[in-house]
């Protein structure tokens, strides 16, 4: 529908131009899901869920629901200052970071590349580029000297054994060093410094970028009830939500709440529980293209449907096919159009961002190596508004039935709650936000939620959750020497 209409016929014949919309719209069909099938999606994401919190079923739940041992969300009394690493997509950040009156401070920090490389190397060689550049920042601060306590966001499924033991269950979003899956990351960053031997760090905890997400926007000024979903829409795509622990049947407890990682990604892989996969009716020839040419095949079909390192490619794989076609480009694949990932996602950001103007030509032009008419300018920008849109609303199905589920489980017919989000497609892209946030309206009308851009969130929160997990036990942890004191938080 959203194409019906907006066509252009600048420069054909009306009879040419209807014939050629009709086979774009044939192309792009596929794509476009009625809210029917949303809510049917919505359903079965949530037995996904169900079977991911089971206790027997779990481990071969394509959704992991993972438990992270976060319990409660910081009440404002956190204070003290931590180290925060940052691993989740190409960049590895450094934070040095200071929480006081409820806000929390970035005293400095740094980024190092993650080589492509090192993303598929050995565990060992990745280990070892983070503990490096660890060093450099410390160095550069001079905390050499200091043992300070570690948060590390490090945005992988784990099996969170404890919040200091994280076993990666995969690799996902590019990533595929050798030796670390079935590992616990916390033990191999720790040698990897051990190994340096040219400073050392006290305690270290581990949480993913969803919950320091969810976290921090708790440390966020806003009169809206807490955040209790964090969620990412980058790189990759994922959310976490507090659950009430008599559901999360595969944790012997069942008092109090915990924040429960869903790992949403997963979401349409094939299990031993979903077979065929539960995305398999709407999978069209090109996410079944993105897959299989992807580096782990099979795994986080959602996810590939959904975020940054995916769109643009799902976008160029149609253009190929409209251009074999005859519909674009006069009918020319160039080398650069046939290339894997030469659109990115932040192209199509500029692209539906932009009126269809020269400058939106000239980088069509220029990024793909074809000869642009304004008509196929209109025709590449409907093609990345209809695989935007589908992205918008397959995680709005998903978040729908987070909130139904919170909504049921505090037994109110209506609920208002808060999500803490973070993530490029979801801060840059020009509409995506509003496609969002329209759609679950739409498919959870009880529930009223509010969107809160996390501002550096993945890398602050870790420390948030830290410092409460300490609290939690009724522990303490040293959280700064200064003057060789140590400066103390959860008393
Ligand atoms: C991937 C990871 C997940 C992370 C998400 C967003 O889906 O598996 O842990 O939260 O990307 O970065």
């Amino acid at each position: 529908n959203m194409a019906a209409g907006s066509f252009p016929c600048l420069n054909l014949c009306w009879v040419s131009c209807m014939c050629l919309t009709l086979q774009v719209e044939e192309t792009l069909k596929p794509f476009m899901l009625s809210m029917k099938k949303l809510r049917e999606i919505s359903s079965r994401f949530t037995k996904e869920m169900d079977n991911g919190l089971d206790k027997k079923k779990h481990q071969k739940a394509a959704v992991k629901m993972l438990p992270t041992f976060v319990r409660a969300k910081p009440d404002g009394s956190e204070r003290g200052d931590f180290l925060a690493l940052d691993l989740g997509g190409t960049n590895f950040r450094v934070l040095h970071i200071r929480v006081e009156d409820k806000k929390i401070l970035k005293v400095d920090s740094q980024i190092c590349a993650i080589p492509q490389e090192i993303m598929q190397g050995t565990g060992h060689e990745l280990f070892d580029h983070l503990a490096k550049c660890l060093g450099e920042f410390l160095e550069s601060q001079k905390l050499k000297e200091q043992k300070l306590p570690l948060g590390f966001t490090f945005s992988f499924p784990c099996e969170q054994t404890e919040i200091d033991k994280s076993i990666l269950i995969r690799w996902t979003k590019g990533f595929s060093c050798s030796g670390v899956e079935g590992k616990d990351v916390v033990q191999l960053l720790k040698d990897a410094i051990h190994k340096r031997g040219d400073y050392d760090i006290s305690s270290v905890v581990m949480v993913n970028d969803t919950v320091a997400t969810m976290m921090s926007c708790n440390q966020q000024e806003h009169e809206d009830p807490d955040c209790e979903i964090g969620m990412i829409i980058g790189t990759g795509t994922n959310a976490c939500y507090m659950e009430d622990m008599k559901n999360v049947k595969r944790c012997e407890e069942t008092e109090g709440q915990m924040c429960i990682n869903t790992e949403w990604g997963g979401f349409g892989d094939k299990s031993p529980l979903s077979d065929p996969g539960a995305l398999d009716d709407i999978l069209t020839d090109f996410d079944k293209e993105v897959d299989e040419t992807s580096i782990n095949p099979g795994v986080h079909i959602f996810e590939k449907m959904i975020s940054g390192m995916y769109l643009g490619e799902i976008v160029r794989l149609v253009l190929v096919e409209l251009t074999n076609n005859n519909l674009l480009f006069e009918g020319k694949v160039t080398v650069r159009l046939d290339t894997k990932h030469t659109f990115e996602t932040k192209h199509m950001s500029f692209i539906e961002g932009a009126r269809v103007d020269q400058e939106v030509i000239d980088t069509i032009q220029d990024l793909l190596k074809v000869r642009c008419s304004e008509d196929d300018a209109r025709v590449v920008s409907l093609v990345c508004d209809t695989i935007s849109s589908r992205s918008a609303h397959l995680c709005a199905a998903a978040l729908a039935a987070i909130a139904n589920r919170i909504r049921l489980n505090k037994a109110k017919d209506n609920l208002k709650t808060a999500v803490g989000v973070d993530g490029t497609v979801y801060k840059k892209h020009p509409n995506f936000r509003h496609k969002l946030e329209d759609a679950v309206a739409f498919l959870a009308p009880e529930c009223d939620l509010k969107f809160y851009i996390s501002e550096d969130g993945s890398g602050k929160g870790a420390w948030v959750s830290g410092v409460h997990f300490c609290k939690s036990l009724g522990a303490c942890a040293c959280v700064s020497m200064r003057e060789g004191v140590c400066d103390c938080v959860c008393v």
